[in-house]
């Protein structure tokens, strides 16, 4: 599985490309902006598209999704809880195939109901849930505190070490990271009680 890691628009937003190296086919996390930079890519690796994945909702995941479904007449994937336009759902445990290659779904609600994480192949995209050396946000609609608790402590900290880190915006001291550096380094990840965590995120 390769990953193109691509910085774009004006908020540090990363959107990825993650292709499955026997088939050329691939699938897009998280367009926006920066479409022709995609474009580039996918025409010079010759890139076949099956899926957009969005991590949630908001519009800086998300906002680039129809232009590319025009250029590459993929379907689009989002949680099952998720509002917005999309082809497929998801839930928690589901598999995305994309040629030889396949992501573990996993349902991660708290910096809004629909977010996740996809998982497999030693990497982990995980959107808005988990950046380097922090979290997502938890005050805007659909966020919660209580729940982004138990997806960190409960899901992400119990992955491997190993899995490395693609966040879903360029926040940290590096562009990728391993859910060990994070368990290590990061604040919101050290061990504190729900209340404690709660306090932090207010
Ligand atoms: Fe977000």
């Amino acid at each position: 599985m390769k990953v193109y890691q691509i910085q774009v628009g004006n908020m540090q937003n990363f959107t990825y490309i993650v292709e499955d190296e026997d088939t050329r086919v691939a699938i897009i996390i998280d367009p926006s902006w920066d479409l022709v930079e995609l474009e580039l890519i996918i025409k010079r690796n010759n890139l076949k598209i099956k899926y957009i994945v969005n991590t949630h909702h908001h519009f800086d995941h998300t906002i680039g999704n129809e232009v590319m479904v025009e250029s590459t007449k993929a379907s689009i994937i989002q949680h099952e809880s998720s509002e917005l336009k999309h082809d497929i759902k998801v839930k928690d445990g589901d598999f995305i195939e994309f040629g030889n290659s396949k992501l573990k779904i996993i349902h991660t609600p708290g910096h809004s109901k629909d977010s996740i994480c996809l998982t497999g192949d030693g990497k982990i995209f995980s959107g808005d849930t988990l950046f380097v050396g922090n979290c997502g946000r938890v005050d805007l609609p659909g966020g919660s505190a209580q729940e982004l608790y138990h997806s960190l402590f409960d899901v992400l900290y119990s992955l491997d070490d190993n899995l490395i880190l693609y966040p879903g915006h360029n926040y940290g001291q590096s562009e990728i990271s391993t859910i060990g550096q994070e368990k290590t380094t990061n604040l919101v990840m050290q061990k504190r009680t729900e209340q404690q965590f709660v306090e932090m995120m207010g």
